[in-house]
């Protein structure tokens, strides 16, 4: 075993983990935070997309030990401690980004790095942005959308 630190949702987090556990592991089996949900398991759909010091990472694909010290955000992080949902989150429920949800937390991570700039973005050049991310329910239509609203709505507060 071996011993890292976390900041994961702006909490610090001291934990001793296996050297070949993966980050997406120790997110949900050792905090807890199931929301980064794991399909692959090999880098393909991007469900288990996080930000490691605000740049999106594949959870599954890196070693928690990898990430010693870093700062991670995590989809649990993205609403307010009031329970105020972030403008993506909003979005996405309004747009109909999702169905049955299991995809959503990567697209969530992931659109957050780039939704302020959705807007002036065209729908190709957004959906070029997310292509890494799979979903098999939604035809990617209503993400899209809430992707290019998020802006809008988060601008109305
Ligand atoms: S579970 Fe990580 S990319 Fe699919
Ligand atoms: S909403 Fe079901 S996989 Fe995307």
């Amino acid at each position: 075993m071996i011993s890292i630190v976390l900041e994961v949702n702006g909490d610090r987090h001291e934990l001793e983990v296996e050297p070949r556990k993966l980050l997406s592991d120790v997110l949900r089996q050792d905090l807890g935070l199931t929301g980064t949900h794991v399909g692959c398991e090999h880098g393909v759909c991007g469900c288990c997309t996080i930000l490691v010091d605000d740049q999106p990472a594949r959870s599954c694909l890196m070693l928690a030990a990898t990430a010693d010290g870093a700062r991670i955000d995590t989809v649990e992080g993205l609403q307010q401690p009031d329970g105020t949902l972030h403008p993506l989150q909003e979005a996405f429920h309004k747009h109909h980004g999702l169905q049955c949800g299991f995809c959503t937390p990567g697209f969530l991570m992931l659109a957050s790095t780039l939704y302020k700039q959705a807007p002036g973005m065209t729908d190709e050049q957004i959906r070029t942005a997310l292509g890494g991310q799979l979903c098999r329910c939604t035809g990617y239509v209503g993400i899209v959308r809430a992707v290019r609203a998020a802006a809008a709505l988060e601008d109305e507060r």
